[in-house]
């Protein structure tokens, strides 16, 4: 069955951008709605505990100002959790976060975790959010996300993107591993973290993968062809990889 694969356009560098000089401009929410014009299935926003990139005030504009859904990123803490259940956007993807790291450098341990997460599925889940966990490929810890309720998870390409090319197939062959494990449980797939046109192809073949999410390279290449254009290559880039798998299958 050929599913559908949403791209979810992360904005935070966007913020980063405007932070370096303390003023309005560049606006992540401006480039969130053209985002979405340009073809963007929904809008991902990390409000970090250190508020280094988006700010509160974005989240409020993002929630009235876009018309696709708001995958809110979030630390599982009592203080994002407010946010959250104030605004009830689409979906929480729940991340790990230490004030040192440039990135999310690794994905959420939901084994050793779990009783500190379940308080904040289970708060997400009753108001109506889709939550979703994001873990790095291994199996272990799909089932706690299972055990957990959280219906999705995302799991996170970083190493896969990162990797030396000789190394590459085997993290590779992780997430698919992984993907098709999550199938088999019954959770809803994502992956993202470190995707780019030259790595986003063999993620987007993965068909049980129904939704990526894309921020860092996006935003940097929009400044030497433009947003717009970065987002269509990656669309058409998706495409692409998705109907050869699907041609695949069903030949
Ligand atoms: N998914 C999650 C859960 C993330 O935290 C991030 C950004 O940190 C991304 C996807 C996007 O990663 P990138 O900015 O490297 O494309």
């Amino acid at each position: 069955m050929k599913r559908f694969l949403r791209l979810g356009v992360n904005i935070d560098h966007v913020a980063t951008v405007r932070n370096a000089r303390g003023i309005r401009h560049p606006d992540p929410v401006r480039a969130a709605v053209l985002a979405e014009k340009s073809g963007a299935d929904g809008i991902t926003a990390h409000l970090r505990e250190d508020r280094r990139h988006i700010a509160d005030d974005d989240i409020d504009r993002l929630m009235s100002e876009i018309s696709v859904p708001l995958n809110f990123e979030m630390a599982a803490t009592d203080e994002m959790l407010e946010i959250a259940l104030r605004h009830k956007p689409h979906a929480a993807c729940i991340v790990p976060e230490k004030r040192e790291e440039l990135t999310t450098e690794g994905g959420l341990d939901a084994v050793g975790g779990h009783n500190h997460l379940q308080h904040y599925v289970g708060e997400l889940s009753k108001a109506g959010i889709r939550v979703s966990l994001f873990i790095d490929p291994e199996p272990a810890q799909l089932d706690a996300a299972v055990s957990l309720g959280a219906p999705v998870v995302e799991l996170h390409t970083g190493r896969y993107c990162e990797v030396e090319p000789a190394e590459q197939d085997a993290e590779l062959e992780r997430v698919i591993v992984a993907a098709a494990h999550a199938e088999t449980l019954g959770l809803e797939c994502h992956a993202g973290h470190g995707l780019s046109f030259d790595t986003v192809g063999p993620v987007a073949a993965i068909p049980t993968i129904v939704e990526l999410n894309i921020g860092h390279f996006l935003i940097g290449e929009a400044i030497f062809g433009g947003l717009e254009s970065a987002i269509k290559r990656t669309r058409a880039l998706m495409d692409k990889a998705r109907a050869e798998v699907s041609g695949e299958r069903s030949a």
